[in-house]
């Protein structure tokens, strides 16, 4: 595995392997990895002949008052674990790489970020995701990008980003990997004290009880959030929002009629947690 800092270095490893024949295969990451980035990884290796991995703590995406300067970072860790996976090459660039002096272009999707985690933390995040993946396909050019499902949200908008900009790139999204408890893998979770941790297993059990009531025939949108809520509560949990929506445009759902997702966002302890399901009619 080669760790690249630049831009020209990493678009000359990912020329030499096209004129090889192969398949490039992105995953784009913040580091902190965990099983869950390590199962993107593994399906990227699977499916492609080279896999770039991007190590980037995107500042655009974080608001003043988020965790930009305490977000997890440990290069060296990071970079054992993706040689151990079989990354080919590591895109760890510096913030002046990504955004060189004079860099003034931002990618704004409208829609579909203003509502579930645009709505809490702000427009100015997804235009941060967005612009930041926009950058990161045109640096390495990939076939397949691979996501996980946990940011449900970030994949609408990323698959919105290369449908109206005709990126051609495939975008895999990948399963939610859970802790034996069922707490979703996030590299937040480091931020959880042990009442937090035991806490926060509440946010599956919530997506649960409204499978259970789907599964039992309360399809309604009110009965569905009543089942989660009653979870989240028990647990002295007030989420930001839980909400159901279309997994493909966000658009509010009133009854679980066809596959919909439902996305639970909530503080707990000093960690911001996301997690969600696809309810199934
Ligand atoms: O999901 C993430 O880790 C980030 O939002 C991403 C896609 C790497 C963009 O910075």
């Amino acid at each position: 595995m080669r760790i690249v800092r630049t831009v020209a270095d990493v678009r000359a490893a990912v020329a030499d392997a096209r004129s090889r024949g192969e398949i490039v295969g992105l995953v784009p990451t913040m580091g902190a990895f965990h099983e869950g980035h390590l199962s993107l990884i593994r399906q990227a290796r699977a499916e492609s002949g080279l896999v770039v991995v991007s190590l980037f703590v995107n500042p655009t995406q974080f608001g003043a008052n988020e965790d930009l300067s305490a977000y997890p970072r440990d290069e060296e860790r990071d970079a054992a674990l993706a040689r151990d996976a079989g990354v080919d090459i590591l895109f760890a660039p510096a913030v002046g790489e990504v955004y060189p002096d004079g860099f003034a272009t931002t990618i704004h999707i409208s829609g579909i970020t203003e509502v579930l985690c645009g709505a809490v933390r702000g427009p100015h995040h997804f235009d941060g995701v967005a612009t930041v993946v926009a950058k990161l396909f045109a640096i390495v050019a990939p076939d397949a990008a691979y996501f996980g499902q946990k940011d449900a949200q970030q994949i609408v908008v990323v698959r919105r980003l290369v449908r109206d900009l005709d990126i051609p790139v495939r975008i895999v999204a990948c399963p939610i990997v859970r802790e034996a408890d069922g707490l979703a893998m996030s590299s937040r979770n480091v931020y959880l004290d042990a009442e937090a941790r035991a806490q926060a297993t509440a946010l599956n059990r919530a997506l649960s009880a409204a499978e259970a009531a789907v599964a039992a025939g309360r399809t309604d949108a009110a009965s569905v959030l009543a089942a989660a809520h009653a979870e989240l509560a028990a647990s002295g949990i007030v989420p930001e929002y839980l909400e159901l929506r279309s997994p493909d445009d966000l658009r509010p759902v009133d009854v679980v009629a066809r596959p919909a997702l439902l996305a639970v966002a909530a503080r707990v302890g000093r960690a911001r947690l996301i997690d969600n399901r696809i309810l199934e009619a």
